[in-house]
């Protein structure tokens, strides 16, 4: 397995470009399902996830060519001749359970493997599958599997109010109702920039949507949708991530076709730890104001609150701020994973069930780390950045599934950083 070592090198200046959304890709891609009219994908990005969705969506018989390096995913699914999602492939990604609601919504029925376990919760898929029986759907879990069938007619229009807010479930609920006879209103619904980038697709395909962004969102059937050309929107996550790059380590960076709007919440938190983000026609520019952070609180939440998927990021900045900072993970019960890592390179961190105290110190010192889950994993090479000595982050398969070209983006702005290859 390959490792990644980083060396605390000081300040950095440059300019990093931010991909393609992973989790917008992921709910674009079983959107071809709904069609069988070709979609096209630009803006893409290149990693291991966005390759497991184009092995499952080939197995069910759709075409996926990647071109221009990866950056265009041009998708038809003319002759979709098998409907069950093998769990060979969904073990690998549980975003593989976003091919569910397509399937039923064009043929009436589909069979899916549950997705098993995960590092960081239990993410059952219960809101999936109550929202798509809000829809008519008949569903049977059998043998690990989930068989699904559409009554006679297909999908009907309905009601479907989410108890909790749910990603997956609104991007499944919200493809289904696209072919749906009649309404659907989806109450409670999440409000993540991918929501809205995939509710724009699916209008440019002939879908009738409006509300996305907002707690509710109203859908009019239609009998069937179109082809169409979709720009994937910018990695929120992974921009917020390479904000943290400069203010961990000190200097100026530009993140190339960042938009604040997609992280604000996020830029909050920055201010009051005292690190200056400005816009700029590239991007957004990122620079710290003082020479140490200050501490600041931190609960998750869902968009537009302090996302999730950037919390173990912001714990390895808070490990050197000046003062106690308290992180809240409301999202996921288990999240807290480079918390004992991060405390082997020399942070002061107690965690007691969703609330992680963060004791700053002077500076973190390299030491050998092993990546548990995708966030987890980049917050260790961002505490490397800044840290004395070498430090060694090994498993970083995780990395692979949301960061592409970690080492060449870090080195480009004056990291030292680099991959090495595994035994
Ligand atoms: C999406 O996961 C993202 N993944 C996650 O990013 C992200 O952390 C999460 O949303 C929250 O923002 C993709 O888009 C592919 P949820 P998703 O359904 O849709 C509970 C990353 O690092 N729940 O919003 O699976 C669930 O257990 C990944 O890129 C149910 O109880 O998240 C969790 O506690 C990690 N029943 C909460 O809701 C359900 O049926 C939010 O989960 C569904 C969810």
């Amino acid at each position: 397995m390959d490792s990644i070592i980083v060396t605390g090198n000081g300040p950095l200046s440059g300019q990093i470009p931010i991909a393609g959304a992973k989790n917008a890709c992921l709910t674009l891609m079983p959107a071809t399902l709904l069609s069988e009219e070709p979609l096209t994908l630009t803006n893409a990005p290149r990693l291991s996830d966005i390759r497991t969705m184009t092995t499952l969506l080939q197995s069910l018989g759709a075409e996926v060519q990647s071109l221009q390096d990866g950056q265009v995913l041009a998708m038809s699914s003319h002759d979709i001749n098998n409907h069950t999602a093998d769990y060979d492939i969904v073990r690998k990604m549980r975003a593989s359970i976003l091919v569910l609601g397509p399937m039923l919504a064009r043929d009436g029925h589909a069979v899916v493997s549950l997705p098993g376990g995960c590092a960081i919760g239990a993410r059952p898929v219960d809101l999936h599958l109550r929202a798509l029986e809000a829809m008519g759907a008949e569903l049977d879990l059998r043998d690990g599997y989930v068989h699904a069938k559409a009554p006679s007619g297909g999908l009907r229009g309905g009601t479907v109010d989410f108890p909790l807010v749910s990603v997956g479930a609104t991007e499944n609920a919200l493809m289904a109702a696209t072919l749906a006879k009649g309404t659907t209103v989806i109450k409670n619904a999440a409000r993540e920039p991918e929501i809205v980038d995939l509710a724009d697709c699916l209008r440019r395909m002939g879908a009738q949507i409006e509300g996305d962004g907002s707690p509710t969102i109203t859908v009019q059937g239609v009998d069937r949708l179109g082809g169409a050309t979709h720009r994937v929107v910018t990695d929120r996550i992974e921009l917020g991530t390479y904000m943290l790059a400069p203010a961990i380590c000190g200097g100026e960076v530009t993140l190339l076709g960042g938009r604040i709007d997609l992280v604000g919440a996020f830029c909050e938190k920055l201010d009051a730890a005292g690190i200056s983000v400005t816009e700029t026609p590239e991007g957004l520019t990122v620079s710290r104001k003082t020479d140490r952070t200050k501490a600041v609180d931190v609960t998750t939440e869902p968009f537009p609150g302090f996302p999730t998927d950037l919390q173990a990021q912001m714990m390895a900045l808070l490990c050197t701020a000046d003062g106690t900072s308290v992180l809240e993970e409301k999202i996921f019960e288990n999240r807290f994973m480079h918390a004992p890592e991060l405390m082997r390179m020399g942070a002061r961190i107690d965690v007691h069930g969703g609330h992680a105290r963060v004791t700053g110190v002077e500076k973190l010192k390299g030491a050998p780390v092993m990546a548990t889950d995708l966030r987890a994993s980049v917050s260790l090479i961002l505490a490397g950045l800044a840290a004395e000595g070498e430090t060694v982050v090994n498993r970083v398969y995780h990395l692979d599934r949301g960061y592409e070209h970690v080492v060449r983006k870090l080195s480009g702005v004056g990291a030292k950083i680099e991959r090495v290859k595994g035994q």
